[in-house]
């Protein structure tokens, strides 16, 4: 059974295809209306979400199926203490695919293991979020044509931004991706990720504390705000969340192509001044998101029925 749990489990051919069938259903959607007529999709959300989770179920409304699920784990049997493995072989009888968020890091994988459909890894705890960062290769290619030969500046929370994570793992199979870290000292990248994703794959990149100091030099700033729900505590996330606010004077020296890209929810990491400007686009982003999870989830349809 095909699941998705890191972006690294498609293969660069795959997220190809994905974003040809994503551009594909944006030409016309009305082509796809009816591919998953029948099919149920379960949105398993332990943990809160606006976009993953909305974005997953229109995305099935609109290929024509039906969606059930819980959004939060207080009105699912996990309140009662049921494990995750029990809950997924359940959902198992009642859905033919499975999208699961869940504040433990590596909860989506135990789940594909006892799983009879695919499952989704809709966000694990501060690990990864493979279908963003689709959304935001989507979001790439649309906006600069290209994943090869950029220069992507990353600011906010780079320590429990799963975002980051999963972005950073998408890109090292590019050609000439740079990075620039821009983080305090508190919340930078993990060394897993610098060691066993950017050296192992010869990727460049440096680390900064100055949102400024290298804007001049990047095709795409991808800001993220700072994860307050992984703190130990509230004092340290008060002195960090206001770390890095941008505003159109801090833009003053970027390229006129700069493409500004943010997950979302924003707290105060955007100033809502920046969000007319052309190259803002983090609301293009959420759109994409929609149509890249119908992609998603039509291959990985196709695929379990070729399994049976
Ligand atoms: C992100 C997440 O859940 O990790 N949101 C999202 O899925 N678009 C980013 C965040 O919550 O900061």
């Amino acid at each position: 059974m095909r699941h998705l749990i890191d972006i690294l489990d498609l293969s660069k051919e795959e997220i190809d295809e994905l974003v040809e069938t994503a551009s594909d259903i944006i030409a016309d959607p009305s082509k796809y209306e009816d591919a998953c007529r029948h099919k149920i999709l379960a949105t398993l959300f332990f943990e809160p979400s606006t976009r993953t989770r909305l974005s997953f179920e229109s995305a099935m409304l609109s290929l024509g199926g039906e969606v059930l699920g819980f959004s939060e784990a207080q009105s699912s049997s996990a309140a009662k203490g049921e494990s995750v493995a029990d809950t997924i072989r359940t959902v198992s009888c009642y859905s033919d695919i499975i999208a699961m968020r869940h504040p433990k890091e590596g909860a989506p994988f135990v789940a594909s293991r006892v799983a009879e459909v695919p499952v989704i890894n809709a966000g694990d705890g501060g690990h990864n979020h493979p279908t963003q960062t689709l959304t935001d290769l989507l979001t790439i290619h649309r906006e600069k044509g290209r994943f090869d030969d950029l220069t992507i500046g990353v600011c906010g929370d780079l320590k429990f931004g799963r975002t980051v994570h999963s972005l950073i793992s998408a890109m090292s199979r590019y050609k000439n991706v740079k990075f620039v870290l821009i983080s305090p000292d508190e919340l930078k990248l993990p060394s897993y990720i610098k060691k066993d994703v950017m050296q192992k794959n010869g990727m460049e990149y440096y680390e900064t504390a100055d949102l400024e100091e290298k804007m001049k030099d990047l095709d795409i700033l991808y800001m993220t705000r700072v994860q307050r729900e992984r703190f130990f505590n509230e004092e340290d996330y008060l002195r960090l969340k206001d770390s890095y606010i941008l505003t159109l004077d801090k833009l003053e020296t970027a390229k006129k192509d700069l493409c500004i890209m943010h997950p979302l929810p924003r707290v105060n990491e955007i100033s809502t001044e920046v969000d007319g400007d052309p190259r803002a686009a983090y609301f293009r982003q959420v759109k994409n998101g929609r149509y890249i999870r119908m992609a998603l989830i039509l291959k990985l349809l196709k695929e379990a029925e070729n399994e049976h």
